[in-house]
């Protein structure tokens, strides 16, 4: 269960990611906060560029080498971005773990899956060999790993997709570690295994105590595996809720238009309305609020000022944060109709 009365387990402030360029700085991430909490679910949603992956990818040290991070990211109020690069790795894969789209991106193609599962509890927990692989191999068989006996033997090639990203997340989940970012890490494989996974990650996280933040681009996904969801658009963040909430009433335009945008089974596909235009350039991102080019609630305020994300209510639904001028202005998707407005 969420406690949001303890102090967040992951916490970021003020933070910010750029890049250089021949071209200029890519400003991939701006002045984002928010926080994480044991046992939670937090859902990174945006479109392709948004900056989801880019923002942990700084607070994990893996940025390339252009870029360079601002703020604070806290791990148990220690800040990450102050740490020298070896204090880093003794949390990474301990207290924070990182699971990507690619599979292979955290496996050894040349080593056997008994020795990649087993030697992550032998560095970063001092167990011993032993009793590692027999962790190891338990682990196997709670990710739903068939026949786990004999997979524990071959190679991650012998293994379908599917296998190998359940065997990532075993890895990830071997050492209890605080929190869990997986970045898209369900888009490379087929919807029935979509589903498995996300299940499988819901019912890994619900039981440790583990923070579990998912970044996707498919609304679709966030439903009944997520409880909270931060909606991001050209590097910041546009809104932050429950997802019982954004889901029932958007507040942000942006957000109404991602949900306007996926198809849904209580609905039409004639009602499903790809949103209009293009992610702005980072370079030189609009002025005032970076979705007015797109946004057809915008009025002149938009054009001139950044709305920053502060806390927004409608009645009926709990309170949360938005930044934008006309908060619920599309609430009810697709009509242009304007909520009431309730700052609180
Ligand atoms: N090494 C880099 N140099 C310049 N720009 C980058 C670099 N890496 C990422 N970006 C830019 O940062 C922005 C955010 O990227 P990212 O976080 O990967 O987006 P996504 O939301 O799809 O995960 C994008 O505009 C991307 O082009
Ligand atoms: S601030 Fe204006 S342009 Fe931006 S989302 Fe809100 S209404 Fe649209
Ligand atoms: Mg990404």
């Amino acid at each position: 269960m969420t406690d949001t009365t303890k102090p967040p387990v992951l916490e970021l402030a003020n933070y910010s990611v750029r890049f250089a360029t021949p071209d200029g700085e890519v400003k991939a991430v701006s002045d984002v906060d928010f926080a994480i909490h044991a046992g939670e679910t937090l859902a990174i949603v945006g479109e392709s560029g948004s900056g989801k992956s880019q923002t942990f990818n700084g607070v994990f040290g893996l940025l390339a080498r252009n870029g360079r991070t601002e703020g604070e990211a806290r791990l148990d109020g220690r800040n990450l971005l102050a740490m020298k690069p070896s204090e880093l790795d003794r949390y990474r894969g301990r207290d924070m773990a990182m699971v990507f789209q690619d599979p292979m991106t955290a496996l050894n193609p040349v080593m056997k899956i008994r020795r990649q599962l087993a030697e992550t509890l032998e560095v970063h927990q001092g167990v011993a060999r032993r009793e590692a692989e027999r962790q190891a191999l338990a682990m196997l068989k709670r990710v739903g790993i068939p026949d786990a006996e004999r997979r524990i033997e071959q190679y991650p090639h012998e293994l379908s997709g599917g296998m190998r990203q359940r065997v990532v997340i075993a890895m990830a989940l071997l050492c209890a570690p605080k929190v869990i970012v997986a970045d898209e890490p369900t888009t490379a494989l087929d919807v029935t295994i979509q589903a498995q996974i996300l299940e499988l990650f819901a019912e890994a996280t619900a039981g440790s105590g583990t923070a579990l933040v998912l970044i996707t681009h498919d609304l679709g996904v966030v439903a009944g595996v997520a409880t909270r969801i931060a909606v991001m658009y050209a590097g910041r963040v546009v809104e932050e809720g429950t997802v019982d909430d954004v889901f029932q009433a958007p507040a942000h335009p942006y957000t109404a238009a991602l949900l306007a945008s996926i198809p849904r089974v209580d609905r039409d596909a004639e009602t499903v309305e790809p949103i209009p235009g293009r992610p702005p350039n980072l370079i030189h991102p609009p002025k005032g609020c970076a979705f007015h080019p797109r946004c057809r609630a915008a009025v002149e305020r938009c054009v001139a000022e950044r709305p920053p994300l502060e806390r927004v209510a409608r009645e009926g639904t709990g309170p949360r944060r938005a930044a934008c001028w006309r908060p619920f202005a599309l609430a009810d998707r697709g009509t242009a109709a304007q909520g009431s407005l309730a700052h609180v």
